[in-house]
């Protein structure tokens, strides 16, 4: 990659719905039980309620707080979802004047690779000369699900992830980024306006392992790394069984993959930011290491990003 100026996170933060829903909680209403859903998704809770931009909100001041900065330092908030409160103004509009950025504001749809691309577009804003970000993924899958159809409702869930990025003076923590898109497999995953979201759950489990397996590798070797130099794997959380896929695909072994989806279901863009900021707050991700990002969606679409954590 060829650039003077990069970026790094500085802060980082998540918010939640206060609601959590158990399979158990499920199966009263859906033909469905808990063993069934954590042995075919990985799932044992999902949080339910709020809006998209409440949630961003509350994770993108969190991230503020946890950068140490004032909302008026912020030259742009970019909100990548695919669940915006309205169709117009952009969800983002909100955030911004809730959390007092007097930048810019725009959303990001890639579905749920949507906060990879997000972040690879605000480390081209960093390049030509914006100082700082928000990047923050936010979701609330549940307005759009169908409550009686079992093969979606027991998949997603709600909420937001958010980082702080900051402009340096050299290549900073980007080393390679892969954004991917097929258009012609837009009808396995769609939804209407007003309507549902519908999913072609069996081939997407089969193009995903392909595209993110691809596209991982991809990244890696555009890094100038190899397999064994990722110290850690974020990826989407769509399912357990296709992280595992992808990482026995990929020679990384599962321990090195974060993996929230147990608590928080397929949350869609902010499915990555709320397992970064997982294994931040865990202590599982340190300066120095390398850190591969890895998504894909509704579009279809993919991305990859490898980090070099701290700059
Ligand atoms: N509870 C109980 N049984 C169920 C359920 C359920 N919720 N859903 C399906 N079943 C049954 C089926 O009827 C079938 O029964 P049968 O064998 O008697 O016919 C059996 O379980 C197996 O069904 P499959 O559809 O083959 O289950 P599969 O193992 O493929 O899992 C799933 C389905 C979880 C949807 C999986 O295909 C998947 O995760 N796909 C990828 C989804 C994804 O990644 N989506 C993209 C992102 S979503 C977004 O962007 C918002």
């Amino acid at each position: 990659m060829i650039t003077t100026r990069g970026g790094i996170v500085t802060g980082w933060g998540i918010a939640v719905p206060d609601k959590v829903v158990t399979n158990d909680d499920l199966s009263v209403t859906l033909d469905t039980n808990d063993a069934w859903i954590q042995e075919r998704t990985g799932i044992r809770e999902r949080r339910i309620g709020g809006t998209t931009s409440q949630l961003a909100i509350e994770a993108g001041l969190a991230a503020l707080a946890k950068a140490g900065r004032r909302p008026d330092e912020i030259d742009a908030v970019i909100l990548a979802t695919t669940t915006p409160d309205q169709m117009v103004p952009a969800t983002s509009a909100t955030v911004q004047d809730g959390i007092g950025i007097t930048g810019g504001a725009f959303d990001v749809n890639a579905a749920c690779s949507g906060f990879v691309y997000a972040l690879s577009v605000a480390h081209g804003l960093l390049a030509i000369g914006a100082e700082r970000l928000l990047v923050i993924g936010a979701e609330t899958l549940s307005r759009i699900t169908d409550w009686d159809e079992r093969g979606v409702a027991v998949l997603v869930g709600d909420g937001a992830g958010a980082v702080v990025l900051e402009a340096v003076d050299g290549p900073g923590q980007l080393l390679s980024w892969v954004l991917g898109a097929d258009g012609s497999l837009r009808h396995l995953l769609k939804c209407d306006h007003g309507g549902y979201l519908y999913m072609d759950g069996k081939e997407i489990f089969r193009k995903a392992v392909r595209v993110v397996v691809d596209s991982a590798e991809q990244a890696i070797a555009e890094a100038g790394l190899t397999v064994d130099d990722i110290d850690l794997i974020v990826p989407h959380q769509a399912n357990l069984r296709i992280i595992t896929a992808a990482c026995q695909r990929l020679g990384i072994p599962e321990e090195k993959a974060v993996v929230v989806i147990d608590r928080y279901g397929n949350t869609s863009s902010a499915s990555i930011p709320l397992a970064l900021v997982d294994a931040l707050d865990t202590g599982r991700l340190e300066k120095g290491d390398h850190v591969l990002l890895t998504g894909f969606g509704g579009g279809m679409t993919w991305a990859s990003a490898v980090l070099h954590w701290g700059g």
